[in-house]
């Protein structure tokens, strides 16, 4: 079995943004992982370390957003988000540059051996903690539409033996798409479940217009194709169906895409938000951050959005 992070060592995920560690100890992890890597044998792809054109791009968003960055002029650096209000603020009112600005680098990975491999035995653990978990769940109870509506449908990405729907909570057809086959027989949620790899088909195997709700937990910032993915994500939602990406600040570091890991939760946010504004097709995000007890607990933001009645 393969030493990866998460699975032997730890049963939730490395904290992973730059907002919780100084680029000092980033390194520092970069070098520790690399040794645990190589045991596990996975094939490395040369990464981007320190940050470069999207941290300061990102900056520039986060200017246009009306976002206050820290005395010191680098935003990434002190990235982390202080109260609730910052979060609501940052995908308001953003000019978005005519071409996505991200460029291959930024969506490569410390590990880039396949991900079936890294999620080949199941994990039975939770990636956030209680706490987290329990905003999610109620965050949820908010905007899902009523258990046992007739008709509705809703697709989990990334999903595995969790989804963290509220308790009871039932549709019609709720669908797990994930890596691991034994975690997603046992997700009690879903109604089916399907196994693949979006870093190697990003096309969703469902027609056009079937889901009212797709959600993904903790999962996006693994996304190696993202645009292809929140494109799929606009053809399989109905009109007017909601997408919601939540995340926190941990992660399996290797297997992120260099751009998350090299910034902070509120450029997580931007990043989000830029891939539903990127795809097309889908009203202007909005992120919340709902996190449970800020400082204290796992932080836990969501970015969403609609697709467009006319998309
Ligand atoms: C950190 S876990 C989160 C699982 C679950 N969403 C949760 O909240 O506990 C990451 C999940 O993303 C899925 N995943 C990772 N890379 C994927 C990929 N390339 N294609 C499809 N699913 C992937 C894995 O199957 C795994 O279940």
């Amino acid at each position: 079995m393969a030493n990866f992070i998460g699975l032997r060592f730890q049963p939730r995920l490395q904290i992973c943004s730059s907002s919780s560690v100084t680029n000092h100890d980033t390194l520092s992890k970069l070098t520790l992982t690399k040794n645990w890597s190589n045991r596990g044998g996975g094939v490395k792809a040369p990464r981007r370390v320190v940050l470069g054109f999207g941290a300061s791009f990102l900056s520039q968003f986060m200017s246009m957003a009306g976002v206050v960055i820290g005395s010191n002029n680098s935003f990434i650096a002190s990235a982390r988000i202080k109260g609730s209000s910052s979060v609501d603020q940052i995908l308001k009112n953003v000019e978005w540059p005519e071409q996505f600005p991200f460029k291959e680098e930024d969506f490569q990975r410390y590990d880039e051996s396949p991900d079936s491999v890294f999620y080949d035995a199941p994990r039975f653990v939770t990636h956030i903690d209680d706490p987290a978990i329990a905003s999610l769940t109620k965050y949820y109870s908010t905007v899902f539409p009523p258990s046992n509506t007739a008709g509705v449908s809703i697709l989990d990405m990334c999903s595995s033996w969790v989804s963290h729907f509220p308790s009871g909570y039932k549709q019609e057809r709720v669908v797990g798409l994930g890596l691991n086959e034994e975690e997603l027989k046992r997700n009690p949620v879903l109604t089916e479940f399907v196994v693949q790899d979006l870093n190697v088909n990003p096309t969703l195997p469902f027609e056009d217009n079937s889901f009212d709700i797709i959600t993904n937990v903790v999962s996006v910032d693994y996304l190696k194709k993202p645009l292809d993915v929140f494109k799929e994500m606009r053809r399989t939602l109905r009109p007017g169906g909601l997408a919601i990406m939540s995340f926190s600040n941990r992660c399996f570091w290797t297997k992120a895409i260099s751009i998350w890991t090299s910034t902070g939760d509120a450029d997580h946010v931007m990043i989000v938000g830029s891939y539903f504004h990127y795809a097309g097709g889908f009203e202007p995000p909005q992120g919340v951050d709902i996190s449970p007890n800020p400082g204290r607990s796992d932080p836990m933001y969501i970015v969403y959005s609609r697709k467009l009645s006319t998309a």
